[in-house]
Parts: C-alpha cells; sequence; structure tokens
C-alpha cells in the first residue's frame, strides 16, 4: 500500500500521493464526481444566499471547501490575489465579484481539469478584475516573489505533502505587509483508526490533517505573524478553522 498515514514514509511516498491527489481531483472536475451538497454545505458555512442562488448548478455542486473562506475579509485595496488548488472556481468567482475593478485574481490549481471548471465558474462573472488560470504544484508556485497582497486558499493545504513547503511558497509570492487567508481542517486528538489507516484518507484531505498547535508551528516557520487560528466548526470526524496571517518583514527581499 503506498500511502500511510501514520509511522514511516516508504521511498516515493510523497510523488505518490501528489499523483493520487492531482487524478482523484481531474477525475472529480471530468466526472463531475463531486461530494453530493455542495450548493447546501456552503450555504451552511455561510456563503451569501443570494451568491450561491446566482451561481450555475454545476458550479455550486463542484464546491468543495471545507468553510466560507472569505468570512469578514475585505479585498478593498487588494491589486493580486491569489487562490492556490482553486478547484472548481467558486471562491474565485467570488473574489473576483468582489476585487476591486482593474485587479487581478491568479487561480492555481494542480489539476487542469480543475481549471476548466474553474473556467467554467468564472464565465459571466460581471466584474472588471481580471482572472488568470494556472496550473501548477502550490509546493512550487510557478509565480514571482511578492506580487500577491493576499494568498487564499480553501481545503487544499491539507492536500500537499509538504506543508511547511507550501507555506513558504505562499509566503514568498506575498508582499511585504500581504495576508494569508484560508480555511483549513484540524484534528483535534487522534483520528478513528479505520480512518487513519484508510490509505484513500490523503485524497479526502484528511490524511494530511494535523492539530493546531502544529499549524500554528508550521506557519511561524514560515516566517508568518499575527498568526490567528479561529472560526472553528464540526467537519466530521476534524474540525474546519480559518488561518489568518502576515508577512509583516519589511526589511528581506521576500
Ligand atoms: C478539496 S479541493 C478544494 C477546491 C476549492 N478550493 C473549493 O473550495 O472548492 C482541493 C483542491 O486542491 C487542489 N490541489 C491539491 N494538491 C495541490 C497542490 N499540491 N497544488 C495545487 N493544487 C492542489 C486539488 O486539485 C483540488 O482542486
Amino acid at each position: 500500500m503506498p500511502v500511510t498515514v501514520q509511522g514511516a514514509k516508504p521511498r516515493a511516498w510523497e510523488s505518490q500521493v501528489k499523483s493520487y491527489v492531482r487524478k482523484r481531483y481531474a477525475h472529480l472536475a471530468e466526472a463531475h464526481a463531486f461530494p453530493e451538497g455542495g450548493a447546501g454545505r456552503a450555504r451552511e458555512a455561510g456563503y451569501p444566499a443570494r451568491f450561491i442562488d446566482g451561481l450555475p448548478g454545476r458550479v455550486s455542486a463542484a464546491y468543495c471547501g471545507c468553510g466560507y473562506l472569505l468570512d469578514g475579509v475585505d479585498l478593498e485595496g487588494v491589486r493580486t490575489a491569489v487562490e492556490l488548488g482553486c478547484g472548481a472556481g467558486l471562491d474565485a468567482r467570488l473574489v473576483s465579484e468582489r476585487l476591486d475593478a482593474g485587479a487581478s485574481l491568479i487561480a492555481l490549481d494542480i489539476a487542469p481539469q480543475m481549471l476548466h471548471r474553474a473556467r467554467e465558474a468564472l464565465a459571466g462573472v460581471r466584474s472588471s478584475a481580471r482572472p488568470h488560470l494556472l496550473a501548477g504544484d502550490m509546493e512550487n508556485v510557478p509565480l514571482a516573489d511578492g506580487i500577491a497582497d493576499i494568498v487564499l486558499a480553501n481545503a487544499s493545504f491539507n492536500l500537499t505533502v509538504d506543508k511547511r513547503k507550501a507555506l513558504i511558497e505562499a509566503r514568498r509570492i506575498l508582499k511585504p505587509g500581504g495576508r494569508l487567508i484560508a480555511r483549513e481542517l484540524i484534528r483535534e486528538g487522534e483520528l478513528p483508526v479505520e480512518i487513519a489507516r484508510d490509505p484513500q484518507a490523503w485524497n479526502a484531505s484528511l490524511g494530511g490533517v494535523c492539530e493546531e498547535a502544529e499549524w500554528e508551528s508550521l506557519l511561524a516557520d514560515a516566517g508568518f505573524d499575527e498568526v490567528e487560528i479561529s472560526g472553528h466548526a464540526p467537519f466530521r470526524p476534524v474540525v474546519s478553522v480559518r488561518i489568518h496571517a502576515r508577512k509583516t518583514d519589511l526589511g528581506e527581499a521576500n
């Protein structure tokens, strides 16, 4: 079995998991095989009902996030937003609607098939913001240092095999003073053994789930300041949280 959630990592473990994740999300996007009830989950998470009700059914059904990413987030003054692991583009659409005229959104995903879905989601958005879709790995972001005012991610860091690397990348592409806003899953204690031993757990965002204290040290190690983890909400068998952090170091190049 190539994926073990606990214990020693087999050889080539990282690339195997990444390939599983990419294939799984490519399949979900192509076959429209998303977990049922996407629109309902988004509504329950607090997305504005008017926004969700106004979406084509195919777009809202493809929502795979773990919370309302933009809850309380002011995008005024943001010139460049980057979303990591944008999936089928529901948040990308909402961000585009809320950005100032002339601002840019770069929405990145490792599965090109997801980007096709995101293109669909962004079609017909009444916004003067400019969306760009980018195929890439958030552990090695194909963007220059210091380009983003805000980096967004909804339920995607947990799918990376190296969260530390992904967080360092998120900080690298932020401008000094820029914000990281993520919605993620944490566990409170050990996961039930049947989940911990499930080789598909990574695909379901559970294999990589860690405790809040581990998130705090990962964010600190990556160089983030003003870290705030809040908005705990049950997301059985784990908990969804809002992560806000800032790149405050004004004196360094990245
Ligand atoms: C659980 S889905 C969430 C999608 C979207 N954020 C949403 O809220 O609907 C996670 C997304 O992250 C993408 N992903 C996983 N690992 C990635 C990586 N290393 N780099 C970029 N995207 C990744 C997957 O392809 C998938 O589209």
